[in-house]
């Protein structure tokens, strides 16, 4: 793999983004099969945490733990980022004690600063921009759902927020078809989707329905991210109308998945009976979290 870190699927080329599923399959299988695959041993992760987590926190360290190694959790009171010294000195520090750092921040620009200054590879795991580790899991658990990527298409019904962005770029790098349906005023990031048209037809609407039809897969998001408490109620009432529940999912093709990179609130952005329904995929989505970003971290790692 040619990056050395990981901040956007958009650094990925596409043999790149193959090589993870290609090793992700396999870690998995070996997983699956009780064989054992210690590819990093006695290798330590820093995982830095300025928001709340179970899905990455979890996935992250178990995967390192699987591989012979060790994640070490460091939470918004430990290191304190932003507040007791430089990201540029904390990425320094870091750099000289761990062979890899996991960070999830708000501003998009920390990450890009720690990456910038760190010795070691970064990964990027959420800004209040992107949530790339979610994108490769979600394209893993399509691809086993579907044996295919390039040409399917994926409706996103919901706000044009982080892992919003992180599937977009995902969409382009397989040429995959994406359509997102948002409440005026909470569209992607314009010059992301100017980008990702370069590659693959993205369409940005209004009416959930619009997207949704001939779309082989559905997904949402939470209406209000991790940082928006303060607008969730305002967010509330913009996006009513943009549920997926059985009605506007059995608009879509007849054998197409439901997803949601959770946590999940129920009767906002999503029913209950859709999210655990026959076509959901939700919890592979979570697992494949874990087998994917043990990938990631071996082919970044192991350089
Ligand atoms: N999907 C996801 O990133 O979940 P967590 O916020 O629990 O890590
Ligand atoms: N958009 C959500 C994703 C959580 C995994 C958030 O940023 O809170």
């Amino acid at each position: 793999m040619k990056p050395n870190n990981f901040v956007s699927v958009s650094q990925l080329e596409e043999e790149d983004f193959w090589e993870i599923m290609e090793t992700a399959k396999g870690l998995k299988g070996d997983l699956r099969a009780g064989k054992a695959h210690e590819v990093m041993p006695g290798r330590t992760l820093g995982m830095v945490f300025l928001k709340p987590s179970l899905r990455t926190r979890v996935s992250f360290e178990v995967g390192m733990t699987h591989m012979g190694g060790h994640a070490i959790y460091l939470g918004p009171d430990d290191i304190k980022l932003g507040e007791r010294e430089t990201t540029e000195d904390i990425s320094l520090v870091l750099s000289r004690y761990v062979d890899g750092v996991m960070a999830r921040v708000f501003e998009h620009e920390i990450i890009e600063e720690l990456a910038e200054h760190a010795s070691i590879p970064v990964v990027n795991g959420l800004t209040d921009f992107l949530h790339p580790c979610q994108a490769l899991a979600d394209f893993f658990t399509i691809y086993e759902s579907k044996r295919e990527l390039a040409g399917l298409k994926m409706a996103f019904v919901g706000d044009g927020n982080n892992v919003a962005h992180s599937l977009i770029n995902a969409a382009g790098l397989v040429g995959m078809d994406f359509s997102i349906a948002c409440p005026e005023g909470y569209e992607p990031d314009e010059s992301l989707v100017s980008e990702a048209r370069k590659l693959t037809k993205v369409e940005v609407c209004h009416q959930p329905e619009d997207a949704v039809t001939g779309a082989d897969v559905i997904y949402t998001d939470v209406w209000a991210s991790m940082g928006e408490e303060d607008v969730a109620g305002e967010k509330k009432s913009r996006f009513d109308g943009f549920r997926v529940d059985r009605n506007l999912a059995g608009m879509a093709d007849s054998e197409s998945i439901v997803m949601h990179c959770l946590p999940a609130h129920y009767d906002e952005e999503i029913s209950k009976p859709v999210a655990h329904g026959p076509s959901s995929v939700i919890f592979e989505q979570a697992e494949n979290r874990m087998h994917t970003q043990k990938a990631l971290l071996a082919l970044l790692m192991n350089q």
